[in-house]
């Protein structure tokens, strides 16, 4: 097989088969989505699937997502909650947010999840923590923003993902005037030189192109990169 986009995200396709499966609840929200005419930007089902392991890994019992979109990733994250669980969720579209309600209730997770309507600049400011899990996947120019309050919010031992730290690549060119890139690059610099974060990033390929996650724990204190905190 060529490393080629077709070929990836048949094999993206065929790894969500064997490993995923499908839910109606979720495949009916997407519908429910794209018909509401949101742009398709929710993650795979793989990484939804990582997300909801993560959160069952860490034990999270309150996890914080920037970015709701149609609440599919939310729905990921609140399934992974004990019954006392809560996501919290911020989405600046009001008329996203309506789409996220109508889904979270379908998969029956609305009581897990408090739809926050708002930018995150306003909303985060608002926010009581701490959460043991952030999932940012929201407007890239304020990466570092949100980087910034998930650590604020966060305690020594959260998990921070953030989404979309690949961009087909052009994640190393530092002469980018894309401000998507601009903000993913800068989010990356700070994971990496911000001693409140421990983080790796996982390259992916697949149904939604050449793209990647990154993923950091907030620290007990500010040691030296990879070494225990
Ligand atoms: C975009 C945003 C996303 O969160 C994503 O997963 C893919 C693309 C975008 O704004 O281009
Ligand atoms: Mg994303």
């Amino acid at each position: 097989m060529e490393p080629t986009p077709e070929n990836w995200a048949a094999a993206d396709r065929w790894l969500s088969e064997a490993l995923v499966g499908h839910d109606p609840a979720l495949e009916e929200g997407l519908a429910a989505q794209q018909a509401a005419g949101l742009p398709a930007i929710e993650v795979a089902p793989l990484a939804g699937k990582m997300l909801h392991l993560l959160t069952r890994i860490s034990g999270a019992r309150r996890v914080l997502e920037i970015g709701t979109l149609g609440g599919y990733s939310t729905t990921w994250l609140a399934r992974a909650l004990p019954d006392d669980g809560r996501v919290v969720t911020i989405e600046a579209e009001p008329a996203n947010a309506e789409v996220a309600r109508s889904n979270l209730a379908r998969a029956g997770v609305a009581e897990r999840v408090e739809i926050r309507t708002g930018r995150g600049a306003e909303v985060l400011p608002t926010l009581e923590g701490p959460f043991d899990l952030v999932f940012i996947d929201a407007d890239k120019e304020s990466n570092t923003t949100y980087l910034d309050w998930a650590a604020r919010l966060g305690r020594p031992g959260t998990v921070v993902v953030l989404d979309n730290i690949g961009r087909d690549g052009e994640i190393v060119r530092d002469d980018s005037e894309d401000p998507k890139v601009r903000g993913t690059r800068d989010a990356l610099e700070m994971l990496g030189s911000d001693p409140r974060f421990d983080a790796t990033a996982l390259q992916t390929v697949g149904v939604k192109g050449w793209d990647g996650v990154a993923i950091a724990v907030i620290r007990a204190s500010a040691v030296p990169r990879g070494t225990s905190s």
